[in-house]
C-alpha cells in the first residue's frame, strides 16, 4: 500500500531507513493529478529504483499572480491510487506552509537558459520550478530523479542545475505521452472545451511536418517555423505564444540547425496554454 507522507521529516525518516537498508531512491516530482504521463515516469523509477516517492505538490513559487494556482486540478484520492498501482512506495504530498516555512526567502535561479520560450511569457515560472526541485532534492536525497521530455526546457534547467550545483543525482529524461489524436496528456487539457479539445491535435500535426521537414535536410530554422506556424494558424481557434528553435542544451535560438535542437511551442486554446515540442539530432532521429 502507497504510504501517504505530509511533513518533511516523516519523508526523510523512511528514506533514512532505506538508505540503511542500501536501497536506492528514485523520485519522481509532480503537481498532481495525475494521468499516464506522470505514470511512464514513475513506472521507469520503479523498474530502475528499489524505492520510489512520488512528491505531488502544487507548488505556488512557479506560479506567475494571474496564472492559474487556484484553479490547478487536485485529486489527491485518484493520484494516491495511481501511485499505489504504479507500486510506488511514498506519495509525498505536503501543504505549502510545510514546504514553504514562514519568512521563506531563498531561491534557486538558473540564468540564461531560462530567459527563452516559455522562461519569456512566465517570468517567475524556471525560478519557482529550481527552487523547489532542489528542495525536494535535498528532502529524499533521490539516486535519480525523472522528468518528462514534454516539458523540455524545464529538463534542460534542471540538468543544467544538477551540474552546477554538484547534486549527486542522475536525471533521467522520459518521453512524451500522447492521447490517441497525438495532442500531448497533460493535466490542463482538463481546461479545454469540446472544440478547443477538438482543435488542439494540430499542434502534434504541425510538429510533425516540420519534424519531416528537418529529416528531409531542411536547415533553415526559419522555414521550419514558417511551416509550423502556418499549419497551427489554420486552426481558428488557435493562438501562437511562440513557436522557436533553439540549441538543445543553451536553449538559445539558433537560425541554422547544425546540432542537437528542440522545436518548442506554447499556444493558447481560449484561456488553455498549451506546450510541446521534438527534439531532433539528439534524444530522436
Ligand atoms: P507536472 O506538470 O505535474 O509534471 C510532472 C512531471 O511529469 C514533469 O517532469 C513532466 O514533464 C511530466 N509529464 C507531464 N505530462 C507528460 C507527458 N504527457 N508525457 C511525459 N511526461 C509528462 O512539471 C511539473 O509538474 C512541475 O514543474 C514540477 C517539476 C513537479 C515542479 O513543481
Amino acid at each position: 500500500m502507497i504510504k501517504i507522507c505530509k511533513t518533511i521529516d516523516e519523508v526523510r525518516a523512511e528514506v533514512k531507513q532505506y538508505k540503511k537498508d542500501g536501497l536506492s531512491v528514485g523520485l519522481v516530482p509532480t503537481m498532481g493529478y495525475l494521468h499516464e504521463g506522470h505514470k511512464s515516469l514513475i513506472d521507469k523509477a520503479v523498474t530502475e529504483n528499489d524505492r520510489v516517492i512520488v512528491s505531488d505538490f502544487v507548488n505556488p513559487t512557479q506560479f506567475g499572480p494571474s496564472e492559474d494556482l487556484e484553479d490547478y486540478p487536485r485529486d489527491l484520492d485518484k493520484d494516491a491510487m495511481l501511485c499505489d498501482d504504479a507500486k510506488a512506495d511514498i506519495m509525498f504530498n505536503p501543504e505549502p506552509e510545510e514546504m514553504y516555512a514562514a519568512g521563506s526567502c531563498t531561491f534557486v535561479t538558473v540564468s540564461g537558459l531560462t530567459s527563452e520560450l516559455c522562461g519569456k511569457s512566465r517570468p517567475i515560472h524556471f525560478r519557482g520550478v529550481a527552487t523547489v526541485v532542489s528542495k525536494l532534492f535535498n528532502i529524499v536525497d533521490p539516486d535519480r530523479a525523472y522528468f518528462g521530455e514534454k516539458d523540455a526546457q524545464q529538463l534542460a534547467v534542471i540538468k543544467r542545475m544538477v551540474k552546477d550545483l554538484n547534486f549527486d543525482i542522475e536525471i533521467v529524461g522520459c518521453p512524451i505521452v500522447r492521447e490517441e489524436d497525438g495532442l500531448a496528456k497533460s493535466s490542463r487539457n482538463k481546461y479545454l472545451n469540446k472544440e478547443e479539445r477538438m482543435a488542439a491535435p494540430v499542434l502534434r500535426r504541425a510538429l510533425e511536418l516540420g519534424k519531416e521537414a528537418v529529416a528531409k535536410g531542411e536547415i533553415d530554422a526559419d522555414k521550419i517555423k514558417v511551416l509550423i506556424v502556418d499549419t497551427i494558424n489554420s486552426e481558428k481557434l488557435s493562438n501562437i505564444d511562440y513557436v522557436e528553435i533553439v540549441d538543445a542544451e543553451t536553449i538559445k535560438p539558433v537560425s541554422k540547425i547544425r546540432g542537437p535542437i528542440l522545436c518548442a511551442l506554447a499556444v493558447s486554446f481560449g484561456t488553455t496554454r498549451l506546450i510541446d515540442n521534438f527534439s531532433y539530432g539528439s534524444r530522436e532521429k
